[in-house]
């Protein structure tokens, strides 16, 4: 069964969840990134077509996109005024980052984000509705500290559900390992918010959600994208501009449940939010007995083909089915996450 926490009782539905230290409105939230940071800054520019139908508001909460102390670019564009006799190009330059291949998505943004401070200040205070994870991201520990001062000067302590450090993203080309240990000594501690880390399927996460056990991490998120690799058939060009990307999606669902799993048999305690391939009530069902406390919405419930987004409002009509199923969703007793 479901590891699950207590149910704390809330003005309203009455419905929150408790992993720990974090306060979730129910068990199913959506992933870094795949709904931008919650709202758009221009009607649907940076959001999922998909999200306009669903109730963000509804979600055990919603992940923003990996937030650095700088805006970057990355491999993609931070700017957003973009005119229509433009879209062509800013299509070319899209389908250098994000592809749909064999089952799932491989993609390489390499943190393309505003940067903290644009989004403390122009995105977060319009997202005010929803209960919000901030992902955080950093090529050093100083920068961690530095994000989380910044949040915690901008954001009271119980405003947000947590903030996520993403220390596992291959899509910035750097290993990740170097400076763990020193993220999780330095900026741990400083955070006025429960801090989520989130693991990467190519790392040792056995080693690291232990680490992260030690240095007082209040959960885990399971998985970030597998490092993957497209090349065009007839010229042996990389599909991506960043040659390597991280594959997301239907294609990566029995890794993520491998991984929640072997968490679960080294006896990691902590509470484990899952993403990786999830679309139906079924793959929650999975995640949930393989050891997940909550699920996570990614790349296979937002993305879709360019004539998909013109199902975007049947799309979402199967979204908001599965969070009803998951708020709905009760631990089964006795089942094999209840004995470990
Ligand atoms: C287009 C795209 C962008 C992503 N950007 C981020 C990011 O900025 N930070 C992060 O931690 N994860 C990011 N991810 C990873 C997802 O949050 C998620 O961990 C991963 O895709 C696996 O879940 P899924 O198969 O359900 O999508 C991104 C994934 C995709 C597809």
């Amino acid at each position: 069964m479901l590891r699950a926490r207590d149910q704390v009782g809330t003005p309203g539905d009455g419905s929150n969840v408790r992993l720990g230290d974090i306060v979730l409105r129910n068990r199913l939230v959506t992933s870094s990134s795949l709904l931008g940071y919650g709202v758009s800054s221009s009607g649907f520019y940076g959001m999922s077509p998909i999200a306009l139908f669903v109730p963000l508001a509804d979600f055990g909460a919603v992940t923003t996109r990996t937030l650095t102390v700088e805006p970057r670019e990355g491999h993609f564009t931070t700017r957003e005024d973009w005119a229509l006799h433009e879209l062509p190009g800013l299509l070319k330059r899209y389908a250098t980052v994000l592809r749909g291949v064999d089952g799932g998505w491989i993609n390489a943004f390499g943190w393309c984000n505003v940067g903290i401070d644009a989004y403390l200040r122009d995105y977060y205070p319009r997202t005010r509705d929803q209960r919000v994870i901030i992902s955080l991201g950093g090529f050093s520990a100083e920068e961690f500290v530095t994000l989380v001062d910044k949040v915690n000067a901008a954001v009271p302590a119980g405003d947000i559900a947590a903030v996520e450090f993403n220390v596992s993203c291959h899509n910035v080309n750097f290993d990740f390992s170097t400076i763990l240990q020193d993220v999780l000594d330095e900026a741990v501690p400083r955070s006025n918010h429960p801090v989520i880390l989130k693991l990467s399927p190519d790392y040792d996460y056995i080693r690291n959600a232990q680490q992260a056990a030690k240095a007082g991490v209040a959960a885990l998120t399971a998985i970030n994208t597998v490092k993957a690799l497209r090349l065009d058939p007839r010229s042996g060009a990389p599909l991506l501009a960043n040659c390597y990307g991280g594959l997301s999606g239907r294609a990566i669902k029995p890794i993520g449940l491998r991984v929640v799993s072997e968490l679960r048999e080294a006896g990691v305690k902590l509470p484990l939010i899952a993403t990786g391939g999830i679309r139906t009530v079924d793959d929650c069902r999975e995640y949930f007995w393989a050891g997940a406390d909550a699920v996570s919405l990614g790349s296979a419930v937002w993305l879709a083909s360019y004539p998909g987004y013109l199902t975007a409002p049947f799309r979402a009509m199967h979204v908001r089915r599965v969070l009803n199923a998951v708020r709905r969703y009760r631990p089964h007793p006795g089942g094999p996450a209840a004995s470990r």
